[in-house]
């Protein structure tokens, strides 16, 4: 039975134990990359039994260094303490292997590479591995979740559970209901985003659903006025940064998603409502098409080196080759 906001316990304060959260225990995240390690640092932060499950055992021990850092970055600012980090840390384990990260799941929250076969196929696979009682989520930020639900025998159970870069610091969670997704499973997840700390908002299933039908065709329109040089790299962030403040300009958010995941979504966005004006934009199709990623790869819109804090506009933008 899913716990009402009122029955709800407050979340922990950063010194004392979790309190539990009834319906939730286990969570399994699959997937540890940023948004993977993110999620798995939320949910073991705020008490949770955490299985975070990879293919690949050096993402996994990358992962766990990267929520170390990050707690150490939280511990620093006072916002936890040394034996609240080495707690989370406590219950965390590491998992190659779906079925056995997967066993005893309340929860999976799937946070694997955007691409639509290989989610289905997860799917699939959590279908007939989990529990019948377990939710499947996703963090897909773009892919339908009543397709991905329609490839299980649990499209109830199937929900969007879309968190933000960097999980730990942003408050949202968009919550996306499926065209089956139950009722009790909904108010659950939105509980659940609740104890984390989190403003869970909760939106139907259309491409891009709501954050990124919004944000991206922005960002896509920051990259088509660079293309007709209408104003510069540092121009377009500064104008967005100063005008309307918002934290990052747009030109450094893409290079911050990564310029893939920014041509990924326009696609689905393209596709999906069939209308030319979400059309990735010819320049970022050729940066995407050259490896330029943004951040992951060292050089977007922006040029990055390890260590260096300070923001440098990528010469093949100093030098106006577009
Ligand atoms: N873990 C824990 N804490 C972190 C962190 C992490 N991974 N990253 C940053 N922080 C903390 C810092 O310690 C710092 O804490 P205090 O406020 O207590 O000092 C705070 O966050 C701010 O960090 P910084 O001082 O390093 O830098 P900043 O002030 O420039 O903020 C930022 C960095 C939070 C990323 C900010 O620039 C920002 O909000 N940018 C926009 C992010 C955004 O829009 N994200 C959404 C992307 S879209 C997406 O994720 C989904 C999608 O579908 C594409």
């Amino acid at each position: 039975m899913a716990q009402t906001t009122a029955e709800m316990p407050a979340p922990h304060s950063q010194d004392q134990p979790a309190a539990p959260f009834e319906a939730i225990r286990i969570v399994t995240v699959i997937g540890s990359g940023t948004m993977g390690n993110g999620i798995c640092h939320v949910f073991a932060q705020n008490g949770f039994q955490v299985h975070l499950m990879d293919i690949n055992q050096l993402a996994l021990d990358k992962a766990l260094a990267t929520i170390g850092k990050n707690m150490d970055r939280q511990i620093a600012k006072n916002a936890l303490t040394e034996d609240a980090k080495n707690a989370a840390m406590g219950r965390i384990a590491t998992f190659t292997d779906t079925a056995e990260a997967v066993k005893d799941a309340d929860l999976v929250v799937e946070a694997a590479t955007e691409n639509i076969d290989l989610k289905i196929k997860i799917f699939q696979q959590l279908d007939k591995l989990c529990p019948e009682k377990t939710i499947l989520a996703t963090n897909t930020s773009s892919i339908s979740i009543t397709r991905i639900g329609s490839y299980t025998n649990r499209p109830g159970k199937v929900i969007g559970m879309h968190f933000f870069n960097p999980v730990p610091v942003m408050k949202l969670v968009e919550i996306i209901n499926g065209y089956a997704t139950e009722e009790e499973v909904t108010d659950t997840v939105r509980d659940l985003s609740l104890f984390l700390g989190k403003e869970p908002a909760v939106v139907s299933d259309y491409p891009g659903f709501i954050s990124n039908r919004i944000l991206m065709p922005m960002i896509n329109e920051a990259i088509t006025a660079l293309q007709e040089g209408v104003a510069g790299v540092e121009e377009i962030d500064t104008v967005m940064k100063l005008g309307m403040a918002h934290p990052m300009g747009p030109l450094q958010l893409a290079d911050f998603i990564g310029l893939d995941t920014c041509y990924n979504i326009m696609h689905v966005l393209h596709m999906g409502f069939g209308a030319t004006k979400y059309a990735p934009a010819t320049l970022l199709a050729n940066m995407v098409q050259a490896g330029y990623l943004g951040v992951k790869s060292g050089e977007g819109f922006y040029k990055y080196t390890p260590g260096n804090k300070e923001l440098t506009v990528s010469s093949r933008f100093k030098n106006n080759r577009r």
